[in-house]
């Protein structure tokens, strides 16, 4: 995770980034330790990485990079204004010891278009990732990669539509998505992997309900989302609701703040 010491919105390249609204840095900060807070709380560990000037969106910390199995595929970001960032990632995984860190070729914006399930990744593709990083995700991970095709320009990121929630096992596992989201054919691959997945509303997708982290049991999500509570408690999860309402003026949250080391 990457504090938002340098947290701005000075430019826009997602439809909830707007440069005329102020931001409360003060405020994101102290969010954003809550969220560092509640991760330990519940038994995690966080390593921090150094904020840098000029990267506004650096605290979005799960676009830099994906780890599966303990391999590294870096990230090359679609947009020049966040572009210096993927350099400071690789940095930190080569100075911590990660054997395999791989530079990509294809522009993948880490964990924002790729989700790992127990036998999958899958990977989000349409304002982002370009469908040429899904196959070098692919040969990097030895896992099959799962393109899925997201059609609203709000759930610009895989991460904003779909979140995973129990990736134990050697089942598909389960998650909660938005299938509005996603291109037909794609709605028709979800429900056909993951046939009992939680079906998240327009009003929660919208306040970034599945941009949530869940260790299998605990779901961390943004609090605005109100309504996958129940169904989340319903299904013997733990909803841990979040107010990171400064960092949704860059359009992330929970998750996009969030960037899991898988061993
Ligand atoms: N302002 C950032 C961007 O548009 C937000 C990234 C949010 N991160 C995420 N994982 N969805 O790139």
């Amino acid at each position: 995770m990457c504090p938002p010491a340098h947290f701005k919105v000075t430019y826009s390249i997602n439809p909830w980034m707007d440069p005329a609204k102020p931001v409360d840095v003060p405020l994101a900060v102290a969010q954003w330790e809550d969220l560092v807070g509640r991760y330990r709380a519940l038994g995690h560990t966080v390593e921090v990485l150094d904020p840098r000037p000029g990267l506004p969106d650096m605290v979005f910390a799960a676009n830099g990079a994906t780890v599966v199995d303990g391999r590294v595929l870096g990230a090359r970001f679609a947009h020049r204004e966040r572009e210096a960032e993927a350099a400071a990632h690789l940095e930190w995984f080569r100075a911590h010891g990660y054997a395999e860190v791989h530079e990509p070729v294809h522009v993948n914006e880490g964990e924002g278009d790729f989700a790992v399930t127990a036998s999958y990744v899958l990977a989000g593709r349409g304002f982002r990732a370009s469908p040429l990083s899904h196959g070098e995700a692919q040969e990097r991970f030895g896992r099959p990669v799962i393109g899925l095709d997201l059609i609203d320009p709000r759930f610009y990121h895989l991460d904003t539509a779909l979140a995973v929630l129990d990736d134990a096992g050697d089942a598909e596992g389960t998650v909660m998505y938005y299938p509005a989201a996603f291109s037909p054919g794609s709605r028709a691959v979800l429900r056909r992997m993951f046939p009992d997945a939680l079906i998240a509303s327009e009003a929660d997708a919208v306040a970034f309900g599945l941009n949530a982290v869940s260790d299998g049991r605990n779901v961390v999500l943004p609090q605005g989302a109100v309504g996958l509570f129940g169904p989340l408690r319903e299904r013997g999860f733990v909803p841990v609701g979040m107010d990171l309402g400064e960092l949704l003026k860059g359009g992330g949250s929970v998750k996009c703040c969030t960037l899991e080391l898988r061993p």
